[in-house]
């Protein structure tokens, strides 16, 4: 693996010396940075950076590349801890329905939504399924992601979910980003079973989870706790159940209500809580000092037209708060984290410091990858964003729609 020096780094963002697991609060509103920087990756991790008084080319091995980034920022890649990118095929019909009035639940109440996903994904070829999804990665590492988190939930039989979480294995196998994947067999009750619930959720312990254990296919397990999907004692057995086989929870939660999701997602010690429309007093006192990472999906919001979650007052009572995109052909058809970043400052008024640590360190730690990515600290892997010649990090959020990353680095290796 060659040897990588980048020098005349206009600044170097988010340099971190010692590790933190998360950045909360007010610190949010800090972003570690070192101007006129240089930065050096060995076998594809981060071996040392500093300010360019302190850089001796001499002391780089011959095979070294240099690139030289005057004029541009460097980043730690985007972490990107929600999407639902292996589906069968886009959901644009819906989409016109939704702009005639129709509610995210009235779709589904008729049988759309998660539904119409899980009907083609009965006969959706495993290959088919693959390169779909490879080429939305490919599309992803261009607009400067370095990690992503893939969700099942679109199978909702035995047989297709496990046939989603083969097609995740596949890509962790064939893509260089970092992948983590989610077992989301409580998306949605198939229509078979609505009023007896309890029979698909019996499914899922009995059937669904056991196996998807057996073939180690889940990093993590998902439940949709909202109104009108799963409910807080749905939720409180899938993860009783989840645990035994040693599966930290991530879930969707108060997205459609004040569900009780967080709660419940709280108690058992979930690594995320994301969506979060439906946060009141009592949920952030749950969130406060628990480990769990308030995930907010500006993209979902936007594209619902829903309320937003209450970002401002989640940091003002000191938590932490993420940003994923929750790419997925129903509630969130990109995931482009730049347009997430520019929706977490126009939408949610959040500083273009907080977006950044929300879309890199806290992202890192909503998928569990923080000790390996989410910050530029020597020894961490090197997925780096190095972005188009720009007047400063205000200007990441600001220019929407623009792509301002030109180069994307994987395990220390240019992928675009
Ligand atoms: O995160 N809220 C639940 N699930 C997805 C939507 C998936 C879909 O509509 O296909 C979400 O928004
Ligand atoms: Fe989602």
């Amino acid at each position: 693996m060659n040897n990588l020096i980048i020098k005349n780094i206009k600044s170097l963002i988010q340099t971190e010396d010692q590790h933190r697991p998360f950045v909360a609060g007010s610190d949010m509103a800090s972003l570690p940075a070192i101007h006129d920087a240089w930065l050096e990756v060995k076998g594809g991790m981060i071996k040392e950076y500093g300010s360019m008084s302190t850089f001796s080319a001499q002391s780089f091995a011959d095979n070294t590349e240099i690139i030289d980034a005057t004029g541009r920022l460097v980043l730690p890649a985007w972490c990107d801890s929600h999407t639902h990118l292996v589906y069968p095929k886009s959901r644009d019909v819906e989409y016109v329905d939704k702009i005639k009035g129709l509610s995210y639940e009235e779709i589904a109440a008729r049988g759309g939504g998660i539904l119409n996903s899980a009907r083609l994904m009965q006969t959706a070829s495993e290959d088919q399924l693959f390169e779909d999804a490879m080429s939305r990665l490919q599309e992803i590492i261009r607009w400067g992601t370095g990690a992503v988190e893939i969700k099942s939930g679109y199978g909702l039989t035995l047989e297709s979910e496990l046939k989603m979480l083969r097609v995740i294995k596949r890509l962790k196998e064939a893509s260089p980003l970092t992948i983590k994947s989610t077992f989301l067999g409580a998306h949605s009750i198939p229509l078979e079973y609505r009023g007896k619930q309890e029979q698909y959720v019996d499914l899922v312990i009995n059937e669904m989870l056991p196996a998807v254990a057996k073939e180690g296919l889940a990093d993590y397990v998902d439940v949709f706790c909202d109104v009108g999907f799963f409910t807080v004692e749905d939720t409180d057995r899938i993860l009783n159940a989840a645990a035994k086989y040693g599966l930290t929870p991530k879930i969707h939660a108060n997205e459609l209500d004040y569900s009780g999701g967080i709660q419940v997602g709280v108690q058992h010690k979930a690594l995320s809580v994301d969506h979060l429309e439906f946060t009141g007093e009592d949920e952030i006192k749950a969130l406060k000092d628990s480990g769990t990472m308030p995930t907010i999906l500006p993209g979902a919001a936007f594209f619902l037209n829903m309320a937003y979650a209450p970002t401002r007052k989640m940091m003002d009572a000191g938590l932490p708060v993420a940003l994923a995109s929750d790419y997925n052909p129903g509630s969130s058809p990109s995931g482009n984290m730049q347009l997430i970043m520019s929706m977490g400052s126009i939408l949610y008024r959040m500083l273009p410091e907080e977006v950044i640590n929300a879309v890199t360190k806290n992202t890192a730690y909503a998928m569990g990858i923080d000790k390996e990515l989410g910050s530029i600290m020597k020894g961490k892997k090197a997925n780096l964003v190095i972005t188009k010649p720009i007047p400063g990090i205000e200007y990441l959020p600001y220019a929407y729609g623009e792509n301002k990353v030109e180069t994307t680095i994987l395990n220390g290796v240019a992928v675009n």
